[in-house]
């Protein structure tokens, strides 16, 4: 879970949707009844986030007066789940599950593996922009652990030899 704490933090990006995304908004919000449309606000989230890879407070608050809802509402839901994320990330969000299925089978070493390697601790993006670590709840592979999410895909069964190739492969991928 993202702390409220890091909301104190100074972020001035804030996004404009396109006419098109715009378009999506509208699409999304007629999905739900009158009067309801706070309901929307995770979908739109993600169109947010999909624009910048992250959500600043002064997005967060475009969103609040899309939906015509107080920011807090919307900060409640972006704290609140991983998936959005509330600081500028890399281009690769490493989101390693550290629930107790993932954990018994040695997502704890996967972590400082991945930390020792990257030189970076979980919350922080190596220097050069290419990764985030972020450690997040069960993600339902429970029986493929350990595992970790990027750009919505599953590498399961993590060894220290598979993580190295999952760095080289992102790394090689940037060039
Ligand atoms: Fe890790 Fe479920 S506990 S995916």
């Amino acid at each position: 879970m993202n702390t409220h704490s890091d909301l104190s933090k100074k972020h001035t990006e804030r996004i404009e949707f396109s006419s098109e995304s715009l378009d999506k908004v509208r699409e999304i919000i007629a999905q739900y009844p009158e009067g309801k449309q706070k309901s929307a606000v995770i979908a739109i989230l993600h169109l947010a986030q999909k624009e910048r890879s992250w959500l600043s407070i002064e997005t967060m608050n475009y969103v609040a007066e899309i939906l015509n809802i107080k920011p807090i509402e919307v900060y409640e839901v972006a704290t609140f789940y991983t998936m959005f994320h509330i600081d500028p990330v890399g281009k690769n969000v490493l989101e390693v599950c550290r629930t107790g299925p993932c954990m018994l089978v040695g997502s704890d070493e996967i972590i400082s593996y991945i930390e020792n390697k990257l030189g970076i601790k979980v919350g922080e993006t190596t220097s050069d922009g290419l990764f985030t670590l972020k450690t997040v709840e069960c993600m339902g592979a429970c029986g493929y652990g350990p595992m970790l999410q990027c750009k919505g895909k599953n590498y399961e069964h993590l060894t220290k030899d598979a993580v190295d190739t999952l760095l080289e492969h992102f790394k090689n991928e940037a060039k």
